[in-house]
């Protein structure tokens, strides 16, 4: 019979793509979204919006991860065989303008919704989206054996969510794994990650909209994967026989300086022309260096990276490039009736 999953965080960069793979893995797959003033569905509405036989099978529900009770009401009403925990405030720079938000949506959060599996007394597998963030002052490379030393509110609070899921698989008995994921990247990244930043900002220099990127420490080293091929991750994770957690990694740390080098030297410009150094992007404790050591992965689900941060760069430069030029030839048409 197929199957059923919940996605928090389903309009998010992983929610997308994780939505398309199950879709075309035949699961009927339900997504959490949060009420807003604006739409926040743009990554999704390809998806909503497509073949009715499609649609079918992809359903969206209002609820948020600071309601407990409509997270019960949800999982009864659903009934998953598998829920993934995508959603999340996940911007660290930002944790640290709002530590007490960042602590009930991505440590609490988790918490209830664990609890909601609980309460509904549902026999459901969780995903649970841990980062590589968690390791935040120790060295490289980590892996499932590194311990954590968080730098932000973000990665207290993914640490809390981290240490939740093993004990309720502990406690009473639940599949529920930790993906411990390094930063993956693609051209659904939110605007404000420094990759996208990045290629947004070479893609608008290239048009001659803008000329300068104002960025902050260009010397944090990053271990860039490409996100589609990372949500195949959280899926295997959960056909296993037994819960258990796994770092996903390419194992290559690229810093922030070279990622803007590729990204520049794609669309043949030079990034020391064109960036410039903002105080305002820097974090009160920063995180220096993740790369990880996704060894545990490949032997045990059989996963491995395909894709590097050279090419990362080209395919979110190219993607920029061609959304830019399809808005600009947008806006033209408008202009014109
Ligand atoms: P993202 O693009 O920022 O998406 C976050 C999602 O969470 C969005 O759908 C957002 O909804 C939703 N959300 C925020 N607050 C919520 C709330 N109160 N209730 C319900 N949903 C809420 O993040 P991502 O890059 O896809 O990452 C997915 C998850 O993996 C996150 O938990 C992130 O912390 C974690 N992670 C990411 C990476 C990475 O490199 N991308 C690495 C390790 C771990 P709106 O669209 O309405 O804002
Ligand atoms: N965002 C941002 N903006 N970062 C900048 C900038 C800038 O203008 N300038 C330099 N950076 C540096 C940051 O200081 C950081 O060291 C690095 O670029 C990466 O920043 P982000 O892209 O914001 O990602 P992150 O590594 O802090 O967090 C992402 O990856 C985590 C996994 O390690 C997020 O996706 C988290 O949700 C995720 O858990």
């Amino acid at each position: 019979m197929a199957k059923t999953a919940l996605i928090t965080g389903v309009t998010g960069q992983d929610g997308s793509y994780l939505s398309e793979l199950l879709l075309d893995k035949g699961y009927t797959v339900h997504g959490l979204i949060r009420r807003s003033s604006s739409f926040n569905t743009e990554r999704i509405d390809h998806i909503y919006q497509g073949p009715e036989e499609e649609n079918r099978s992809f359903l969206l529900h209002h609820a948020d991860l600071a309601d407990g009770v409509a997270l019960v009401n949800l999982l009864r009403d659903i009934r998953p065989d598998e829920v993934y925990n995508l959603g999340a405030q996940s911007h660290v720079r930002v944790s640290f303008d709002a530590p007490l938000y960042t602590g009930d949506i991505t440590g609490l959060g988790t918490v209830r919704l664990l609890e909601a599996v609980r309460a509904s007394g549902i026999d459901t597998r969780v995903y649970q989206a841990s980062s590589s963030e968690m390791f935040g002052a120790n060295p490289p490379p980590q892996n499932e054996r590194t311990p954590f030393h968080p730098r932000s509110p973000y990665s207290v609070a993914k640490v809390y969510s981290y240490w939740s899921t093993v004990n309720y698989r502990e406690a009473y008995g639940m599949f529920a794994v930790n993906g411990i994921l390094f930063n993956h990247e693609s051209p659904r990244r939110g605007e404000t990650f420094v990759t996208r930043k990045i290629t947004r900002g070479v893609a608008r220099i290239k048009a001659g909209l803008q000329t300068h990127l104002h960025l902050g420490n260009l010397d944090a080293v990053r271990d860039w994967g490409y996100a589609p091929e990372y949500v195949e991750a959280m899926w295997r994770m959960l056909q296993c026989d037994a819960p258990d957690d796994y770092v996903v990694a390419t194992g290559e740390g690229v810093s922030v300086r070279q990622f803007l080098e590729y990204s520049f030297a794609h669309a043949g410009l030079d990034w020391r022309e064109h960036v410039r150094y903002d105080a305002k992007y820097e974090r009160p404790s920063e995180v220096d260096a993740l790369i990880g050591d996704a060894t545990k992965a490949e032997e045990l689900l059989g996963w491995k990276p395909v894709v590097r941060s050279r090419e990362l760069a080209g395919i979110m430069v190219d993607a920029d490039i061609r959304q830019l030029s399809d808005q600009l030839a947008g806006a033209a048409v408008r202009v014109d009736r």
